[in-house]
């Protein structure tokens, strides 16, 4: 039984499709950028971003929409002004890489970005005005790089500039070289800016008021600046303003009055000129939620007093090198840090030895401690995991951009390895756990950051799978950290265990990161469709199944418009488990790369050949949505009809009408032990030849089967033929006729030779493969048998003026054993036609239909009479006149030859 082979095949196809349709745009957009890079992602290669399954990118509706090659170091270069053609793009990060130079102004036009992050490359020149195009921006992140300038607003010419991202929750410019103002005009009341972070730069002048109208702002950070000046006197406003980051600034006057900001939490105004008149003030002591005051380093005078109380959220209040001559704690008890060396009350006798004279040590030592077990010794550079198992972990720096406490306690660290835990299980990935180790504030930026170790569960190291979707995760901010952490980076290392690589490669191992884009969005995606499937199928009782199953579809975005579907039903997953007896060994009819084909009976008693694809041949949803509508609009008797498909619980299932009579090379071996005359192979090729036709000139949108042969066309019950496989067919658009596909596929010896070398595919290069397939009928030959090709073959003897054109030598002597077959000259003739070295110089289908029509004549047969019944069939076979046409049995026909694959160069 072969439908199997058809059905994995499809799977085949399915990919192909989706290559061959690869936006050129975004793919010479990926051409350029490559070009200009030392390194790239090693299996980026050929020319099939999408259908190929590129490392880092993800596609939807054949368009990139995702680009990430974070934390790959060894990708060094620059991007040049073609990154604009991915005009599809929704989200680029290219975190942590080697990337150097300007930021192209073409970035302007990807219009359809949420998510920029470039930060930690080596990027200079300035901050492109046109950033200010990408209105549906709502992560943008330019951090530790080197761009300089003045961050760019728009002006009365045209230019725009980062005012107009009224969609932006996130600013991240820190660690740069930016200079000049902030400019008043890039803030106003249109904005939900969350992080406002331009720390460590060169900004001079002072804070605009229009920051105030950005009610929506949580952190500020302007620290490591020239700025002066004071608050503006309307910063109350920002009544959600939890983050204050202020240090090492040039600010003067008094120390601002923050009584209002009932949401602060942490404030740093170190390193200023700010003085106090008289005492500090007392909100530094009273807000409900502030855990930290670092004042240090300023020209603060007066008492400090606070025996009127403190709020209980304080952990540290730091007022180190001030001029503050009193202090006076009150009889409380103070269970927070306060820090007054360098003031003058601490030169006070006796007072030197005061606990808030001494600076204590604010961040301790931590590393996550094992989990109820002894850690191991491990040898070749393994690491004892926090469950005391030896192991690669995956590592690299998590990195706090404004960290809103200052005691880091070890219930802490335990909230940030649980909701990592938490985030990579949501994902289905394989970590079993996570240690932090090394904390510390980077004192050039103030981050506060700390080793972390991603250990692997049941192996001891990662794929390359594994390792990039965690880096996904960290990258594109899918892991949700604490509040108090939060907004985090992490910049992860080169990741050198991968199984069967040499331990120490040095070419840094581009590419590894990321190649779990895709996995991840699919499986998100998936998801999303697995619980819409479930409520959907809840929902289900009492509608009919005939309905449109994909009602919902419109509301994932990615998915584009619903399926238009003809005929094809949705079955549940329940359901196809009844009808195969639970998915049972013995109603197995296939098995392979591609999954399960599995044979079930419906209700009905009609019986199906069910296709399960297996996990790692599944395709995202857009393409399973673009296969099954294809595949529901093929009507016709000499073609395998589709009856449904399951889509539910991340399963995907095609569900085909059984076909019980096997293929025709089955046939053609004696396998199936059909007995095949003349006759007999005049009606399959009749069929089969109005089947292709069909295909390629009445089905819309016309379709090239790409993968005709024997092995590819299945006899019913009255062994009328049938064309299968044509699912991962290429669909004709109009503006595609003819034109070059991106990857070559088809079977050895059946493969148009002109589509190979211009991979230029139209419907002739079926017609070439059909050919090859009429010959293999009229020969009993395989295309290719011992090293001998069945088209050279025969045109090396054919000789038109002798009796069968001399072919008695070649041909089947199952056809030619009692009497001469009638016709059979204009068939090789017709054979030899479509095998024509130019595509210009073959039939169309429609005309090999027509002539073998005419030779159907010649022999007398009515073509339009019941075919033969199966049990006629036997009937012949068991009268003992079997020849296996074959002649050579040891050849194990249906085995490696099957799956010999044109590999893409
Ligand atoms: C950005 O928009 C301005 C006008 O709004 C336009 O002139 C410019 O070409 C755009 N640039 C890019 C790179 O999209
Ligand atoms: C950017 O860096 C490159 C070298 O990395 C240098 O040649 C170029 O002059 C720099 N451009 C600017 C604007 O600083
Ligand atoms: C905010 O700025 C943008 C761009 O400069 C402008 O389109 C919008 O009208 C402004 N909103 C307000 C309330 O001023
Ligand atoms: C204070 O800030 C200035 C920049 O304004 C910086 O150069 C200096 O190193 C800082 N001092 C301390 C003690 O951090
Ligand atoms: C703050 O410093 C600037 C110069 O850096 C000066 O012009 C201004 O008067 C100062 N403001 C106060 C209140 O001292
Ligand atoms: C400290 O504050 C309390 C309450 O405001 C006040 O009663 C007390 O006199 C103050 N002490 C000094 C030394 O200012
Ligand atoms: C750790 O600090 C948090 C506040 O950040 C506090 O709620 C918690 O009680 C502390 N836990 C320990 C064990 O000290
Ligand atoms: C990578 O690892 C995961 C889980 O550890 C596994 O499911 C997957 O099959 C592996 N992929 C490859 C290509 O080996």
């Amino acid at each position: 039984m072969d439908q199997q082979d058809n059905v994995f095949l499809i799977l085949i196809f399915q990919v192909m499709l989706v290559a061959a349709q690869t936006s050129n745009e975004d793919y010479s957009g990926l051409q350029f950028l490559t070009q200009s890079w030392t390194n790239k992602p090693p299996n980026w290669v050929g020319s099939n971003p999408c259908g190929s399954n590129w490392d880092g990118i993800h596609c939807t509706n054949l368009r990139i929409t995702q680009l990430d090659l974070s934390y790959n170091t060894g990708l060094t270069g620059t991007i040049p002004k073609e990154i604009g053609n991915l005009k599809n793009l929704k989200s680029l990060a290219l975190v942590g890489c080697g990337f150097f130079g300007p930021i192209p102004d073409s970035i302007g036009f990807l219009k359809q970005l949420t998510f920029l992050a470039l930060n930690s490359n080596r990027f200079n020149g300035s901050v492109p005005s046109s950033i200010g195009n990408l209105s549906n921006i709502n992560w943008l992140d330019l951090s530790d790089n080197e761009l300089e300038g003045p961050i760019p607003v728009s002006d009365d010419q045209g230019q725009p500039g980062l005012d107009l991202l009224l969609k932006a929750q996130h600013f991240h410019l820190g660690d740069n070289k930016l200079s000049g103002q902030i400019p008043p005009k890039l803030f106003n009341s249109s904005m939900i800016l969350e992080h406002v972070l331009f720390s460590h730069n060169q900004l001079a002048g002072t804070i605009p008021r229009t920051l105030s109208l950005v009610t929506t702002v949580e952190i500020v950070r302007f620290d490591r600046n020239g700025l002066t000046g004071g608050l503006p006197s309307n910063f109350n406003n920002l009544e959600k303003l939890s983050e204050l980051y202020l240090s090492d600034n040039k600010f003067n006057g008094s120390l601002p009055d923050l009584t209002a900001m009932n949401s602060l939490t942490y404030v740093d105004m170190s390193n200023n000129s700010f003085t106090s008149s008289d005492n500090i003030p007392s909100w530094v002591t009273s807000l409900e939620y502030l855990t930290t005051v670092i004042l240090g380093d300023n020209q603060l005078s007066g008492t400090f007093n606070i025996s009127n109380g403190y709020s209980n959220s304080l952990q540290l209040i730091n007022l180190q090198n001030n001029a503050i001559t009193d202090y006076k704690p009150g009889n409380q008890k103070i269970n927070f840090d306060v820090i007054l060396t360098g003031n003058p009350i601490c030169l006070e006798n006796g007072v030197s030895q005061q606990s808030y004279c001494q600076v204590p040590e604010v961040i301790s030592s931590y590393s996550t401690p094992p989990n109820n077990c002894s850690p191991q010794t491990c040898s070749n550079s393994q690491i004892s995991s926090p469950n005391c198992r030896c192991a690669y972990p995956y590592t690299g720096s998590l990195v706090s951009r404004a960290l809103s406490i200052s005691n880091f306690n070890t219930s802490d660290y335990k909230d940030i390895e649980k909701s990592l835990m938490d985030s990579f299980r949501a994902q289905n990935l394989p970590v079993d756990s996570v240690s932090l180790s090394d904390p510390m504030k980077n004192s050039s930026n103030d981050n506060f950051q700390f080793t972390l170790c991603i250990f692997p569960s049941q192996t001891d190291r990662f794929n390359r799978t594994g390792v990039s979707q965690i880096a996904f995760v960290l990258s594109n901010q899918i892991y949700e950290s604490p509040e108090f952490f939060y907004p985090y980076f992490f910049i992860g290392a080169n990741y050198r265990y991968y199984e069967g690589e040499p331990k120490n490669s040095s070419s840094g191992h581009i590419g590894i990161i990321v190649g779990a884009v895709l996995a991840v969005v699919a499986l998100l995606v998936l998801a999303v469709l697995a619980g819409m499937y479930t409520i959907h199928q809840k929902r289900r009782a009492q509608r009919s199944k005939e309905q449109n199953p994909f009602v919902n579809w419109e509301q994932n975005n990615n998915s584009g418009i619903a399926p238009q579907l003809k005929g094809a039903r949705w079955f549940s997953f329940d359901e196809l488990r009844r009808y195969t007896n639970n998915f049972a060994e013995a109603n197995t009819i296939g098995s392979g790369g591609y999954g399960q084909v599995y044979q079930g009976v419906l209700p009905s008693g009609e019986l199906v050949a069910i296709k399960h694809a297996a996990k790692e041949s599944m395709q995202g949803a857009v393409e399973f949505k673009t296969e099954i509508e294809l595949l529901s609009r093929v009507h016709h008797m000499n073609v395998v009809s589709l009856v449904g498909f399951c889509f539910e619980n991340g399963e995907q299932m095609l569900v085909y009408e059984y076909i019980p009579n096997g293929s025709l090379m089955d046939s053609l071996s004696g396998k199936s032990g059909i007995w095949m005359d003349w006759i007999r192979r005049l009606k399959v090729t009749l069929g089969a030849a109005k089947g292709l036709s069909y295909l390629h000139e009445l089905a819309n949108p016309p379709i090239i089967h790409r993968d005709i042969k024997s092995g590819n066309i299945l006899l019913d019950s009255h062994l009328n033929a049938k064309v299968a496989d044509f699912g991962l067919s290429k669909l004709l658009v109009d503006s595609d006729r003819g034109h070059v596909t991106t990857q070559v596929k088809g079977t050895m010896g059946y493969l148009d030779p002109e589509y190979y070398m211009t991979q230029l595919l139209t419907e002739k290069s079926d017609v070439y493969s059909f050919g090859v397939l009429m010959l293999e009928l009229v020969t009993g030959r395989r295309p290719i048998e011992q090293g001998k090709y069945i088209v050279r073959e025969v045109m090396k003897i054919i000789d038109t003026s002798k009796d069968l054109y001399n072919l008695h030598s070649i041909l089947d002597p199952t056809i030619t054993k009692s009497t001469k077959p009638k016709g059979i000259e204009k068939f090789v003739e017709l054979a030899l036609r479509c095998v024509k070295e130019y595509a210009h110089e073959r039939p169309s289908m429609s005309d090999v239909v027509k002539e073998v029509e005419n030779i159907i004549e010649i022999v007398g047969i009515n073509h339009n009479s019941e075919s033969a019944t199966t049990s006629e069939v036997y009937d012949v076979e068991k009268g003992g006149d079997v020849i296996q046409p074959y002649g050579n049995k040891d050849f194990n026909y249906s085995g490696t030859f099957l799956s010999a694959k044109v590999e893409p160069q």
